[in-house]
């Protein structure tokens, strides 16, 4: 058996093509490891969205050059969107890398490197193949215990915002065949997984190039899947949110009651010079009537600070558009310049500390908005799908400072909670199993709880009931 490294930076996407990665080299005797020094080759599967990430990519390929010189034999990997990008130039800056590659390489991965390992060449497949190009199923997956599991189900995108290098770097938009979703769904499930996160840059438009049925098709099938407990998707364009899919929060059983919605900005100016085609206007009535298909639904979204051209009125509008809405949570980033994407050229650019200033800025102007968001769960009891115990030591509670077990909400909240309470059937908790808890404390990234019932078996009846539900 040879060992098998990867550092993985960046989104979702990468995560899953990891795993991909993953199972596209168990046919060639590779397993994974996730001890840097036992490798024999090393995959760094990298990000190309901010200049940081990228940066994070080569500071790691360039440690790995030491190791390499400790260990002639192994095999280093440059994966990825930087390596789309970067492609030949990345063999040229780093002599110690063997191989680089590009998402849509991963189904070749295996012969690649047979190459480079058994004919000692250097290795570059960055082509830009067209449409989805699937990997073996019978690879099958390791189970590593891992209850909630991602799947793509579309590469790609075809929209342009003017600061984005994904649809360069990941190409058009392409669908996955829905049957082989399926499969891949029902093999994930059979290993324990109760929980899908359907991958795409926008899922709005599954389906529909290919005329392989709508996103909201593929969901009510989704839905079917005996065994699963949960589905989520990520990411939805607000362009695009159709009808049907904010049909889909009240329709659809499984699907939990989150959506991430990326707005990027509140002001119309700053939406319109980023390609976004929505107007401020126009997010708050998407976001009215997803409220009204389900009001318990949690919302949360995507900010970019300091965009070319963004001037104190339109951050102002931003911070307005927070309050208006009232997320759940949200992610910001400092505008990052990326070569390949139109922005790069636009004028008015925001010096570094400003940037900086905006993005505590609005940080901050979250904060409440987010605690209180978990605060009004405070009393409710709810489903908590057991991931595993906690990262860190419990905040509250008893046992406060000792494991706790953790998992999250429908509405994608971070719930701790004892193991050893005086309840008999907490005694029986392990990941994979629904526990129903109620909410005693909020904390800005995680709530608390004490168990009051805890599922018998995945997807059997409630089981232990422990205090009075
Ligand atoms: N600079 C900063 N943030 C970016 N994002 C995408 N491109 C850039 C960039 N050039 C952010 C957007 C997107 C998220 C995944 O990353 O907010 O929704
Ligand atoms: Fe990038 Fe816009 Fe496509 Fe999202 S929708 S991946 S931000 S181009």
């Amino acid at each position: 058996m040879h060992q098998l490294y990867i550092n993985t930076i960046g989104c979702q996407m990468n995560v899953y093509d990891s795993d991909q990665i993953e199972r596209a080299l168990t046919p060639s005797g590779y397993s994974r490891t996730d001890q840097l020094e036992d490798a024999d080759l090393v995959i760094v599967n990298t990000c190309a969205i901010r200049s940081k990430a990228e940066q994070k990519a080569f500071s790691f390929v360039g440690r790995l050059a030491k190791l390499k010189r400790r260990n002639p034999d192994l095999l280093v990997g440059v994966g990825g969107c930087v390596a789309q990008q970067e492609g030949e130039k990345i063999l040229a800056r780093a002599p110690h890398v063997d191989l680089v590659f590009g998402p849509k390489a991963i189904p070749r991965l295996g012969r690649l490197v047979e190459r480079v390992r058994l004919q000692g060449l250097r290795v570059v497949d960055t082509e830009d193949t067209d449409g989805f190009e699937e990997l073996d199923l019978a690879s099958g997956f390791r189970d590593d215990g891992q209850v909630a599991r991602f799947v793509t189900i579309m590469q790609g995108c075809d929209n342009f915002c003017t600061y984005c290098v994904v649809p360069y770097v990941r190409g058009r938009e392409t669908s996955r065949h829905p049957d082989r979703i399926l499969e891949e769904i029902r093999m994930l499930v059979a290993g324990g997984v109760r929980e899908v996160t359907l991958l795409g840059q926008n899922v709005n438009s599954y389906g529909l190039k290919e005329d392989l049925g709508s996103f909201a098709e593929l969901l009510a099938r989704v839905d079917r899947v005996e065994g699963l407990a949960r589905i989520r998707f990520t990411t939805s364009h607000p362009k695009d949110l159709s009808d049907d899919l904010i049909d889909a929060f009240a329709r659809v059983c499984k699907l939990c009651p989150h959506i991430h919605l990326p707005v990027q900005s509140g002001a119309d100016r700053v939406l319109k010079r980023m390609n976004r085609q929505y107007t401020r206007a126009d997010y708050l009535e998407r976001i009215g009537r997803l409220r009204r298909a389900r009001p318990d639904i949690a919302i949360t979204s995507d900010f970019i600070v300091g965009f070319p051209g963004e001037t104190e009125a339109d951050f102002e509008q931003t911070l307005g558009l927070i309050e208006a809405v009232g997320f759940d949570g949200v992610f910001a980033f400092m505008y990052s310049d990326r070569s390949v994407a139109p922005a790069a050229q636009f004028k008015g650019k925001v010096e570094d500390a400003l940037k900086k200033e905006r993005l505590q800025r609005l940080l901050r102007h979250q904060e409440v908005f987010t605690l209180r968001a978990s605060k009004r769960l405070i009393g409710s009891v709810q489903d908590v799908l057991v991931e595993g115990f906690s990262a860190r030591p419990g905040l509250a509670g008893d046992h406060a400072g000792a494991r706790q077990w953790s998992g999250r909400t429908p509405g994608n909240k971070i719930v701790n909670f004892d193991q050893d309470t005086d309840c008999a059937g907490s005694q029986n908790v392990r990941p994979g199993l629904l526990v129903g808890v109620r909410i005693e404390k909020a904390f800005t990234h995680s709530l608390w709880g004490r168990p009051v019932w805890v599922e018998e078996k995945p997807g059997g009846s409630k089981g232990d009931t422990c205090h009075a539900a």
